[in-house]
């Protein structure tokens, strides 16, 4: 039997490389191994966006229209928005009960937030609950695998606890899913840290050619090559990982150079642009046909929607058997 994927991302919008390479590409081709489920988490959104709430309809599409463009794939994966499968919300709360507080206070996701946005004594109670929303997505559809970012290990592992509790205390309903780790490292934003949605260092998939250039002969190199002449560091320059990815064949020919210093930074990424624009041409080609069709795409997250509730209705009524309350 085919093993079962969720994965998901919150609802923020376009996405950029660091989200094609580091995840999209990797689920594009587990399509073909697993039965798939990929959720836009729009309640995970709110944990932290809930003064913004009336942009969450066009930041959902946004995503949607993206993983659509990058290859995933509505006929062989379910895409779908969670809000749309209110029984996520039944077993959040029904989890709620079993999960002791001190596994929620020392997460360690929720402490390095906490640090990065200020919200020392702040912090809601939606986003304390956060890693127990997501163990109710992974769990009410019994997935076995979960591919993520190391970023999110410990709130995988934090569903494993609860499906281990849940499991102990009423039998056993829950498979205890494993976390499939991209080996991708993260990848460099233009200011050369890792690429995020937050910071302004990032190159969306869905930008237009003279933003893309703009981005690129503005991005961050090494700073210790000033001069043509001087021998460069590429492991610590995100215009040579462009060119990784999107100029692979010469980009042993383009570290070389640099580390020898036979290449300047403006020609180099003079020669990355047309590679990064071409390789982003079939994406925004894809993302404009669905961007004309949103009728379609209502459609597939309808159906997305419709086929992750059958599923999620199942796993209900085995959970409110196994509690035995109320079926
Ligand atoms: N917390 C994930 C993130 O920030 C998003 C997410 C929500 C998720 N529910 C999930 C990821 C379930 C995997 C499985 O990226
Ligand atoms: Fe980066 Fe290229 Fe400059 Fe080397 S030559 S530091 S790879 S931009």
């Amino acid at each position: 039997m085919k093993g079962r994927i969720l994965s998901g991302f919150r609802s923020t919008g376009k996405l950029h490389l660091g989200n094609l390479v580091g995840a999209l590409q990797n689920w594009v081709k587990l399509q073909d191994e697993y039965e798939c489920f990929f959720e836009i988490a729009n309640w995970h959104a709110l944990t932290t966006a809930y003064e913004n709430t009336k942009d969450q309809k066009e930041l959902i599409q946004e995503v949607a229209i993206d993983w659509i463009a990058s290859g995933l794939d509505p006929e062989r994966s379910t895409i779908f928005v969670q809000s749309d499968v209110p029984e996520h919300s039944e077993l959040y709360l029904l989890l709620g009960m079993v999960i002791p507080l001190p596994w929620l206070e020392r997460n360690p996701t929720l402490k390095e937030q906490v640090r990065d946005l200020n919200l020392q004594g702040k912090v809601n109670y939606g986003l304390l609950g956060y890693p127990v929303l997501q163990a109710a997505d992974i769990l009410i559809y019994r997935a076995t695998t979960v591919p993520v970012g190391e970023d999110q290990v410990p709130h995988l592992e934090l569903t494993r606890e609860i499906a281990r509790r849940f499991n102990s205390l009423y039998g056993k309903v829950f498979p205890e899913p494993k976390p499939l780790l991209t080996q991708f490292p993260k990848v460099k934003g233009t200011d050369g840290k890792k690429m995020s949605k937050s910071l302004n260092n990032n190159i969306l998939l869905s930008d237009p050619p003279e933003v893309l250039k703009k981005k690129v002969m503005k991005s961050y190199t090494d700073p210790k090559k000033i001069h043509k002449n001087d021998p460069g560091r590429p492991e610590q320059c995100p215009i040579y990982e462009y060119h990784t990815i999107f100029n692979t064949n010469e980009s042993p020919t383009v570290r070389r150079d640099c580390k020898r210093g036979h290449i300047g930074c403006v020609e180099c990424k003079e020669n990355l642009y047309p590679h990064l624009q071409e390789g982003l041409i079939p994406y925004r080609e894809k993302r404009e046909d669905l961007k004309k069709n949103p009728q379609k795409l209502e459609e597939i997250l309808q159906e997305g929607g419709k086929r992750a509730r059958k599923i999620a209705q199942e796993t209900m009524t085995m959970v409110r058997d196994a509690m035995h309350l109320w079926n």
